[in-house]
């Protein structure tokens, strides 16, 4: 059977130039061409868990306007349970602003309506919760909303996945609410104070463990990703080698990953291995949402990589 994946988080309209370098501070320069590609962490994180087959449902909110019913439709085409999500009068659906430029990419977020999420969307939605396996929260709509959402569905007895992106001031008790705590490289080094290069990375995971007292997954970009496994050890699984596209949104689908895997009872070791390989497929095509694998595309992937032998 699917795993029951709830997602409580954002909802952005990416609007992504595509231009040859970044602009200077007061300049003015000629970008390649603009893309509207649904996007918003949360979004992003359901519509990758229901491409890789779990029942998934989300809580969020968006503007009365074209961009927020942009946003439910790309969600309610993957399947994703939608009746979760608000649409606010008098507020803008949530905007990301992203530059891709040089080989990377650079986003301003204008959260507008995701800022909205209150806890009594969170009480609505109860039903939700309840017949969640797993529940992915990330830090793109109010702390507090997260907070009390992570404290629900702990008395609920559920799994709560937290990716603290982007990285801002949160309590140790968000940390400590969570099962699952998923920052990158970056976010890891806010939270903990602590360098992250090199060898120091593993002494800002276990930092992070006892902040959070939880499980902890570091994505690295290409170069992979890092856990913490049952005897304390450190490790590291490699990143797969593939034709870099646009990173935008590895990450969420990393995590969807990640907790489709650990919602079917896989061990973390598994479950980062999934999120990997899934992650990898992400990368390879263009666009947050748009670029989010299918169980199907995975499988072949996989596959062809037993056969070659491929990283
Ligand atoms: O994680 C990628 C997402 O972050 C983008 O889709 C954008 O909306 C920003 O919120
Ligand atoms: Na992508």
């Amino acid at each position: 059977t699917q795993p029951n994946l709830l997602v409580i988080g954002s909802l952005n309209m990416d609007i992504v130039v595509q231009t040859a370098r970044y602009p200077l501070v007061g300049e003015t320069i000629t970008g390649e061409n603009v893309h509207f590609i649904p996007g918003g962490k949360g979004a992003n994180q359901a519509i990758a868990a229901a491409r890789l087959g779990a029942e998934t449902a989300m809580i969020g909110a968006v503007g009365q306007d074209a961009f927020g019913e942009n946003l439910l439709h790309s969600l309610e085409k993957e399947g994703v349970d939608v009746s979760g999500i608000k649409q606010v009068a008098g507020v803008a659906t949530g905007v990301a602003s992203i530059y891709i430029a040089e080989g990377d990419n650079s986003i301003v977020v204008v959260p507008g309506a995701n800022n909205r999420l209150e806890f009594a969307d969170i009480d609505r939605n109860e039903a939700l919760l309840r017949q969640a396996d797993i529940v992915l929260l990330q830090l793109e709509i109010p702390e507090e909303t997260v907070l009390y959402a992570a404290s629900k569905a702990k008395i609920f007895g559920k799994t709560v996945v937290l990716n603290p992106a982007p990285a801002k001031p949160i309590p140790d008790e968000l940390f400590q609410l969570a099962d699952y705590i998923t920052p990158n490289r970056t976010e890891l080094g806010r939270y903990t104070g602590m360098e992250t290069d090199g060898s120091s990375l593993g002494f800002a995971m276990q930092r992070m463990k006892e902040i959070g007292e939880a499980h902890i997954v570091t994505t690295l970009g290409s170069a992979g990703s890092a856990y913490i496994a049952d005897d304390g050890s450190i490790q590291t699984i490699p990143g797969h080698k593939v034709p870099v596209v646009d990173t935008t949104g590895a990450g969420d689908c990393y995590n969807a990953g990640l907790a489709i895997s650990i919602a079917t009872g896989r061990s973390l070791e598994e479950a980062v291995n999934f999120a990997s390989l899934v992650s990898a497929l992400a990368v390879t095509k263009f666009g947050a949402q748009a670029g989010m694998p299918t169980i199907a595309e995975v499988r072949a992937f996989e596959a062809e990589r037993n056969k070659t032998g491929a990283d």
